[in-house]
């Protein structure tokens, strides 16, 4: 918006069209879907108005806001951090900088882990590694309310959104503590159920993420140390001594990580070992049980 664009009288029509272009000329993925999805939030309207409503002429007040949302994004940062939520399995989730975006693929890991545990449904235990905004284990635990899941993270600025997203969506059968993996304290010794959607992006890739992932999303959620499986091999090492006969392990896994996770789980004593794939037909989940 330039000083003699900002004369002229935008409208909804004209200001989604503008926010398009400029969005589509700096090389974002989906220019219009975003500047749609920003207009319709800052209005507070439905998508669908920006069509019926395009004449609507803008106020001062409603441009000025819009001008700073276009161009944080403009700026990559993150359309779920401009609007401080994400749906995840159906719910609204925080989200800040503090906290990765919850992805669709991370369904997968939900579905997952409540298919192999569908018999225990009633008396189950489960602990959450990197919950990060909580969206695993507070899903599960509002599609299950009679499972106890505690959810750790050794980020304590993600713990905050995750025990808020808890509060929110009236989880109350969750609970947190702060620590590296299993080094957080968990109010049971056995689990029936172990998720985890740990960071997997090997160090090296970092830099050829994209720039809204790379320049916003916390690193600490993200790098995977050389070859991205730092925290899966920790993880498949030191689950079976918290897991219960029959517990069940779920892990979420990058694209062409889900041979060598099976491997581990194998090689770790893990029977029943899966990988299931998410809706993009990417290798995504890899599980198994735990048999004494
Ligand atoms: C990929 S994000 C997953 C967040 C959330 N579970 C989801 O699926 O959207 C990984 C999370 O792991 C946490 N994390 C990184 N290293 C960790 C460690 N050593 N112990 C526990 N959590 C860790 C990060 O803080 C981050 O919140």
């Amino acid at each position: 918006m330039t000083a003699t664009a900002t004369d002229k009288t935008w409208t909804i029509e004209s200001l989604v069209k503008w926010a398009t272009d400029d969005f589509r000329t700096r090389g974002i993925e989906n220019p219009r879907l975003d500047a749609e999805v920003i207009v319709a939030w800052a209005l507070g309207i439905d998508r669908v108005r920006i069509i019926i409503d395009g004449k609507r002429p803008l106020m001062g007040e409603e441009l000025a806001r819009l001008r700073d949302l276009v161009k944080r994004r403009r700026a990559r940062e993150p359309v779920a951090y401009l609007r401080g939520e994400r749906e995840f399995y159906g719910r609204r989730f925080v989200v800040d900088k503090r906290v990765l975006v919850p992805r669709p693929d991370t369904e997968t890991l939900v579905e997952v882990a409540m298919a192999r545990t569908a018999h225990r449904s009633m008396s189950l235990r489960a602990l959450d590694l990197c919950t990060g905004s909580g969206c695993v284990a507070i899903t599960i635990a509002r599609q299950r309310p009679t499972v106890q899941i505690h959810a750790t993270d050794v980020s304590p600025d993600a713990l905050a959104v995750a025990r808020e997203n808890a509060q929110r969506l009236g989880a109350y059968n969750v609970s947190f503590s702060a620590g590296d993996l299993f080094a957080a304290k968990v109010p049971w010794p056995k689990l029936e159920l172990i998720t985890a959607n740990p960071p997997y992006i090997a160090s090296a890739d970092f830099e050829t993420l994209m720039p809204d992932v790379r320049d916003f999303e916390p690193r600490l959620a993200l790098d995977g140390g050389p070859d991205g499986l730092a925290l899966v091999q920790r993880i498949v090492a030191e689950a079976p001594a918290h897991l219960a006969a029959g517990g069940v392990l779920a892990l979420e896994i990058g694209a062409g990580q889900a041979a060598a996770t099976a491997a581990l789980l194998a090689a770790r004593g893990f029977r029943d070992v899966t990988t299931t794939r998410d809706y993009g037909k990417v290798e995504r989940v890899v599980s198994g049980a735990w048999e004494d």
